[in-house]
Formats: structure tokens, sequence, C-alpha cells
């Protein structure tokens, strides 16, 4: 393609990310679906329910995946189907996934399959989660079986999805499951989970030879909100030490920081064979005396930036360059597994790929070694807390009547897709608004 204003590399990696709970309907099995039914807990009263019924039917979604000319999907598979009791394997759901892989691989889509995203059997709920002291055995037990089902049809394993998210949503926020507002039991699940990936890194490396394990962590920034105001850049810091770089310091050179511990962290050393990244947006932070819990910061969104739906954030591209920078550190491959924003009339998603993509396109030149790019999502789905209210699909549906209707975002990302570029008539076409800014002169 001549005229491409951006090409990638061959064999980049073209994918969307998706999860169990959201998309697969009926998981009546974990946490999740129970808290759901708790009152005031979800959005709008949101339930999972049937989601996108991919469950039942996942060959719809997949063809539409492949009529793109996507070649990549990350999906995760649900403990709560696959151990239905403790030590109590269910061959069907394995069986289940086995064909769902191996459905992938027949239309030409690699599978990045995801241990853990968010969600836990019920039994494990019960006793306690990933504050249970045996949670590192339970987890790569139920890793072995998973890697020993489905390693047929992948070699590509994402142990666990977000620990920070998890653990700050669920132990600080309270607004996930199990709606705990305690710090220091926060960072110990992050800590568990951590100790969890590299136990299973393990775990998968001996029964696989040529696996590649990763991890996928949400970076997000925090910026002081007065860049010269020392109070601000000091808040900026803390958040960015609790969320970031508490873990990416324990993964990349096998060290704990506080508040998550202090000390080595030896056996997470060299657990990484590539490294995931999630992006989405930034904090600007103030410092706040009153704010004690949150370590006297308290987050907004930048005024002068462009708003993104559903009170998401701020449209902040550049984070994806800067991310990657950050991350390229660690000279192991690198995944943008999850990337997208909330737009349910799509007038600003086909501008912010194209946005983010140019970013990931910048840190391709400066040699980071991105391999893929997986769109958060491929369809609406059912967004946690948030419920239906946040419209992620490239392709929306109505979980009502499971009606897809693909956006113009889905033709623009399916081009790129096929064609390994953007090229100036997909500006044109898609936002032309950008010309100027991409191709200037
Ligand atoms: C990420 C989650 C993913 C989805 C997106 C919008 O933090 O990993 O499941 O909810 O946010």
């Amino acid at each position: 393609m001549p005229d491409a204003i951006f090409h990638f590399p061959p064999n980049f990696r073209w994918g969307v990310a998706t999860a169990a709970h959201q998309i697969e309907g009926n998981n009546t099995n974990n946490q999740w679906w129970a808290w759901e039914q708790q009152e005031g807990r979800i959005k709008q009263g949101g339930k999972s329910g049937l989601a996108c019924d991919v469950w039942q039917h996942p060959e719809v979604d997949f063809d539409r995946a492949a009529a793109m000319g996507l070649n990549a999907m990350r999906l995760s598979v649900e403990w709560s189907r696959i151990e239905v009791a403790p030590g109590r394997i269910d061959t069907a759901a394995l069986d289940r996934y086995r064909a769902m892989l191996k459905a992938l691989r027949e239309r030409g889509i690699e599978p990045m399959v995801t241990l853990h995203h968010f969600s836990d059997p019920i039994w494990l709920a019960d006793e306690g989660g990933w504050l249970n002291v045996n949670i590192i055995q339970y987890f790569t037990r139920y890793v072995e079986q998973v890697v020993r089902a489905l390693g047929e049809y992948t070699n590509l394993w994402c142990t666990i999805n977000e620990p920070n998210v998890y653990a700050y949503q669920g132990y600080m926020a309270g607004v996930f499951p199990p709606g705990k507002q305690d710090s220091r039991m926060a960072f110990a699940v992050i800590r568990a989970m951590l100790q969890a990936h590299a136990a299973a890194y393990r775990r998968i490396h001996r029964l696989q030879e040529n696996a590649q394990v990763g991890l996928a962590h949400n970076l997000r920034f925090f910026d002081p909100a007065r860049p010269r105001n020392l109070l601000d850049r000091l808040a900026a810091w803390v958040r960015d030490l609790g969320f970031n770089q508490t873990t990416l310091r324990a993964v990349w050179d096998g060290w704990w920081l506080p508040p998550m511990g202090f000390g080595p962290a030896l056996p997470l050393r060299h657990t990484l064979d590539w490294f995931g990244l999630n992006y989405y947006t930034r904090d600007l932070v103030h410092f706040d005396r009153s704010a004690r819990a949150d370590f006297f910061a308290q987050t907004m969104h930048d005024p002068q930036a462009e708003p993104l739906d559903g009170n998401y954030g701020e449209l902040y591209p550049q984070g994806m360059f800067r991310a990657l920078k950050h991350l390229a550190r660690m000279g192991i491959p690198i995944y943008v597994t999850e990337n997208g924003i909330p737009d349910a009339d799509d007038d600003q998603r086909p501008r912010a790929l194209l946005l983010h993509l140019r970013e990931v396109w910048r840190a391709l030149q400066d040699n980071v070694p991105v391999q893929g790019y997986y769109h958060w999502t491929l369809t609406d789905n059912f967004e946690w807390a948030e419920g239906w209210t946040l419209p992620f699909g490239l392709i929306e549906l109505d979980p009502q009547t499971q009606a897809r209707i693909p956006r113009p975002s889905a033709d623009l990302y399916g081009a790129i897709a096929q064609g390994n570029a953007i090229t100036p008539e997909m500006l044109d076409a898609y936002a032309p608004e950008l010309r100027k800014v991409l191709l200037p002169g």
C-alpha cells in the first residue's frame, strides 16, 4: 500500500479483547452474578443476564471478527464454569472452550486466553477470594487444567487481568464485589495476584514448552492538576505509585514497594514473556488534606480536554505513546491488550481509534517492540458496575434482541487490519478533521 501514512510491521496482531463474564451470559456461578442481584450495585440496575450470548453462539461474533479481517482475539475463560466446586472440574465446559478456540483458528484468528478476568467462582469468594491463604495453589491447580485442555489451540496466555483495577474497585472504592473499602486489603490482593501470576507462569511453562505468558496491567496516568504545585505533584506521584509502580516494579525487578510491602519479591522476577498494556485515559490529581483514605489525592478530569461519554474520562491518546515508552524499559515484547472508548453514536471513536493507533505507530518507530493491538471491544457488553451504560463496542448490541449493528468504527478498524496500515483515504472517510493533524503540509 504505497500511499499509506502509517505502516505497521508484518505479522502485527490486530484483534479485539473480551472477557467471559461480560459477554458469555448466564455465568450464574461467580461472585459477579450474585453481586448483580443486589439492589443498587449496578448502574440503572443492569444485570449481565444473557450478556452477548457468546456461550451459546460464539460463532456469531467470531464470524464478524473474521469478516473484519482480524487475525487475533483476546478472550477469557470463566473459572466458575470450569471448576464448579473446589477441585471439581466440568470437562464439558473445557470442551466448549476447546471448540471455541478451534473455531477461531479455523477463521484465521489467533486466540490469546486470559485465565482470570475479574470473576471468581462463588465457592472461592465464600472462602475469602484472593485473600485466602491457599489462593496460589487454587489458581495454579485451575490453570493447569485449562492449559492441559486448551494448549493444543493456543500458547498465548494472559494470567490475570488488571490486578490493580480488581483490587482498587473491589477493596478500596467498594464498587466491585466484595465491596470493601480497606486499602490494606487492596494491596494484599494485588500482592496475592502477582504471586499467583508468577506461580502460574512457571506452571504453564512446565506444561507447554513454547508458551508465551504475560499479564495485563491497566496503566493510568496521574498528572498534577497544577503542574508547578509541589503538593499536587506529590499527590500524583503517590497515586502513580499505588496504582502503577507497585505492580510494575514487582514484576520488572522483583521488588515490593510500599504500600504493598518492602523488599525483594524474587519469585516474581523473569515471569513475563510479554507485557500487556490496557490503556484508557489519565487523571489529574489535586492534593486534598481531607482525602486521607485516598492518600490525600483527589482525582479529576482535565476540564480543558475533550470528555468521553459516560463520564469515562478525557480523550488522551498521547498517553498511549507515554505508556508504551515507559514499558519499553522492560525490554520484552508488548501487546496493547485493551484500548477503546465508550461512544454510543460513534462520533468520537473513529478519531480516537486513529489517534491512539498513531501513537502505537510512533512507539514502533522508536523501536518499542509492540506486537499487537486488541481493541476493547467487539460488541457492546456488560461493563461491570456500569452495567450496560458504557457502549465500548465496534458493533452496537441490543442485549434484549441480540441484534448487532456495526458502527462505522468497525469498518474502519477492519480496513486498518486488512491493510496493516492507516491511509489518507481512511482519514478522509472517517475523520477528515484529522488530515491537518496527521498529514501536516
Ligand atoms: C478494563 C477491563 C475491561 C473493561 C474495560 C472497559 O479495566 O479490563 O473488562 O471493562 O476496562
